[in-house]
């Protein structure tokens, strides 16, 4: 039996593959350090796992509205309109098993053969892998690490043309840890305003940053209608494998997200809405201590970083990834990463994991322990001055 043919446009994520890797490299009694996965390393919090087995007792393990429960719809609402500075109601509000969805289910939605989207390169491989999928053409805006990691402004105005339907903005961003400058972001809004497109701003790390805060392009004049935000609970309460995110959208655009939410997964899970209704409107101490932490690993790891032989390493805003730049070791990115793997103990990502414009450049998430970071940077320092 042959797949349908749209299977040879899907891609997958390098750092699941790279974790594999890794772990067999463990089970043969090897030293790993693991900065390839993207998600934190601290548990859910307390009164969140609550929360889910109160509601489990409670019976809410049953079907629920496709929607998402109007009172957790409610409570996304509140804290979107509370941090982004717009005014939106529940009606607006699409919950989904993760923040993924809403890259699949928008983009299922509006996209057809011919249209392009523009998306950040290097960027989040499920960007492009969609965009495929789809039939519509990728157009790959690269960033600029000069401009910290900000989009050229003048190549954005000459790629977008009457085919373009949808722009996509990440920030902070995976795989940079880039926060886009607010006058991007309203220079971005003043080019998108008056054309037929949309944007998907992907804001899944928006409450991790450690300096200026990032800007929604929806907050914009105009923008509300031209603008789908992603958010979820994946990374700022560390609920990975809970599976829960949401869109923020024009009605319009939720009326078609429902309609596959019920032809794919009738609803999310029930006890998990209830978990993250505790999330959002219970205390928030965890997830700051997080931010916290995440700072300061932050600022030791770069600095051990940019010690290294061959390595600049730009200071990320947010997110908790390290993204430097290696052209000076004289090695590929893929390369380099492989041999630290093999050579080092050090799991991470080749920039190119991330899009072509990646070369030059390694992915290290720094969610993991202080100690296991140090340690890291002392390795890789012994495998490039060995
Ligand atoms: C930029 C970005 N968007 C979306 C997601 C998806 O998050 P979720 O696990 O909630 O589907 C990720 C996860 O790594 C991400 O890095």
């Amino acid at each position: 039996m042959r797949l349908a043919e749209r299977m040879d446009r899907i891609l997958v994520e390098t750092a699941f593959e790279v974790l594999v890797k890794a772990r067999e490299l463990e089970a043969r009694g090897r030293s790993v350090i693991h900065l390839e996965i993207g998600e934190p390393d601290f548990d859910t919090p307390k009164h969140v796992i609550e929360a889910a087995k109160q509601a489990l007792d409670d019976g809410w393990t049953h079907y629920g509205p496709t929607q998402g429960q109007p009172e957790l719809r409610e409570a996304v609402a509140a804290h979107v309109s509370q941090t982004r500075q717009i005014r939106v109601g529940p009606e607006r509000v699409c919950v989904v098993p993760g923040g993924k969805p809403i890259i699949f289910f928008p983009m299922l939605a509006l996209l057809e053969r011919g249209d392009e989207v523009i998306y950040p390169n290097p960027g989040f491989p499920i960007y492009e892998s969609m965009i495929r999928f789809m039939g519509a053409t990728p157009v790959p805006m690269p960033l600029v690490e000069e401009r910290g990691f900000s989009f050229d402004l003048d190549l954005l105005r000459d790629k977008l043309n009457d085919r373009t339907k949808m722009l996509i903005l990440n920030s902070p961003q995976n795989p940079t840890g880039g926060v886009i400058p607010a006058e991007d972001i309203e220079a971005i809004a003043e080019m998108a305003r008056e054309r037929d497109l949309m944007v998907l701003s992907d804001e899944i790390y928006s409450r991790i940053h450690y300096g200026e805060k990032p800007v929604s392009i929806a907050g914009f004049p105009g923008m509300l209608e031209k603008t789908i935000i992603l958010d979820g609970f994946s990374k700022i309460y560390a609920m990975t494998g809970w599976r829960i995110g949401y869109g923020v959208m024009p009605e319009w655009l939720v009326d078609a997200v429902n309609k596959l939410m019920v032809n794919s997964n009738s609803c999310t899970a029930s006890f998990t809405q209830r978990a993250a209704i505790a999330a959002l409107t219970g205390p928030q101490d965890a997830p700051e201590k997080m931010v916290k932490e995440l700072h300061r690993r932050r600022d030791a790891f770069c600095e051990g970083l940019n010690g290294l032989p061959g390595m600049r390493c730009a200071q990320p805003q947010g997110a908790f990834y390290a993204f430097p730049n290696i052209k000076g070791t004289g090695m590929r990115s893929k390369e380099l990463a492989d041999a630290l793997l093999e050579e080092a103990g050090v799991a991470c990502l080749s920039g190119t994991a991330f899009g072509e414009y990646g070369e030059g450049y390694l992915r290290l998430s720094y969610a993991n322990s202080y100690e296991s970071l140090m340690e890291a940077v002392e390795r890789m320092w012994r495998f490039l001055t060995g």
